[in-house]
């Protein structure tokens, strides 16, 4: 029995292999990775590493055992169909019969067109009998904090976000409630909405980023159709943009407030506030 992570070598995926290497001795997991390289230190580590991918369903096969915990984190491929992808892995982890199924989807709430693939691929796990765990993320901090260069060159948050708020939290928050999933039992066929302990504007962002670099940091609320002009001319392909600006529609809608408590339930402590995540962001 192994509790097998896809994704391993993303952002999140290494968040959920380190926090389980706590909890797990290093033999009782496997870390599936496309790129064996980007693996190189947790084989070294002890982690059985295996190469598979989403694309080429014959790399999954025999790569689950039964009894095996599975955690499938959604791939970030948007023009190769996510869904068949997914579909990928659910069909090889019911081949083996494995004991559990966790995916990393999109709040419930969302019905902005970036949680398509996340409603269709929960359809497939559902439809699949595979015993399934709903991990349904909300935002993370770093999509921000990772990009605050043109925030702070502009002196502006620019979003088409109106007045919405944002439950975000940090990658790290997210890992320990998947690995708590994995690790724990009675989590069988469950859904859990995921979100940050506070939501926060775009305003209070500003606000909180101008008092933590003593400048003054304005928020410029746009319109959709404004953002995908930024973000296209800023080198985003046009339907990239476009899929980003609907989230922020799906914003101001009050899409993203997550406020069930099952994230900080899971990890069994509050979730880190935004900032934190600031702060360890200007640090860098
Ligand atoms: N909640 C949010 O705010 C939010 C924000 C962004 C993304 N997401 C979703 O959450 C996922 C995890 O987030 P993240 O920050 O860890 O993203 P990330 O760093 O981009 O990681 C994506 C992972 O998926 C793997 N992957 C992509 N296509 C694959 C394929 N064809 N076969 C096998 N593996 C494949 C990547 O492998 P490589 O390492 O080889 O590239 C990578 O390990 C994302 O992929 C996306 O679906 C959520």
């Amino acid at each position: 029995m192994s509790i097998v992570v896809t994704g391993a070598s993303g952002k999140l995926g290494r968040h959920v292999v380190e926090q389980l290497l706590e909890k797990v001795p290093a033999g009782q997991v496997t870390a599936v990775v496309r790129s064996p390289e980007k693996a190189a230190g947790l084989a070294e580590r002890g982690v059985r590493v295996a190469v598979a991918d989403y694309n080429a369903p014959e790399t999954f096969d025999g790569l689950f055992a039964a009894g095996d915990k599975v955690l499938l984190i959604s791939g970030n491929e948007f023009d190769k169909g996510r869904v068949r992808q997914h579909s990928v892995v659910i069909d090889a982890a019911k081949a083996a019969g494995v004991a559990l199924l966790a995916y990393t989807s999109a709040p419930g709430s969302l019905t902005a067109a970036l949680a398509d693939d996340h409603r269709g691929t929960e359809r497939a796990l559902l439809d699949s009998g595979v015993p399934y765990v709903l991990l349904r993320n909300g935002w993370y901090h770093e999509n921000y904090t990772e990009n605050l260069a043109p925030v702070l060159e502009h002196g502006a948050v620019v979003a088409a976000a109106g007045e919405g708020r944002v439950s975000s939290a940090s990658r790290a928050d997210y890992a320990a409630a998947a690995v708590a999933v994995l690790t724990g039992e009675g989590h069988e066929n469950t859904t859990y909405e995921l979100g940050g302990d506070e939501a926060w504007s775009f305003a209070e962002y500003a606000a909180e980023l101008s008092r933590q670099t003593g400048r003054e940091i304005v928020y410029n609320p746009g319109t959709p159709e404004a953002l995908t002009g930024i973000l296209a001319g800023a080198g985003v392909p046009e339907p990239v943009a476009a899929v980003f600006a609907g989230v922020d529609a799906a914003i101001a809608k009050g899409e993203l407030v997550v406020d069930s408590g099952d994230l900080s339930r899971l990890a069994g402590r509050p979730t880190t506030p935004l900032a934190e995540a600031v702060a360890a962001a200007l640090k860098d």
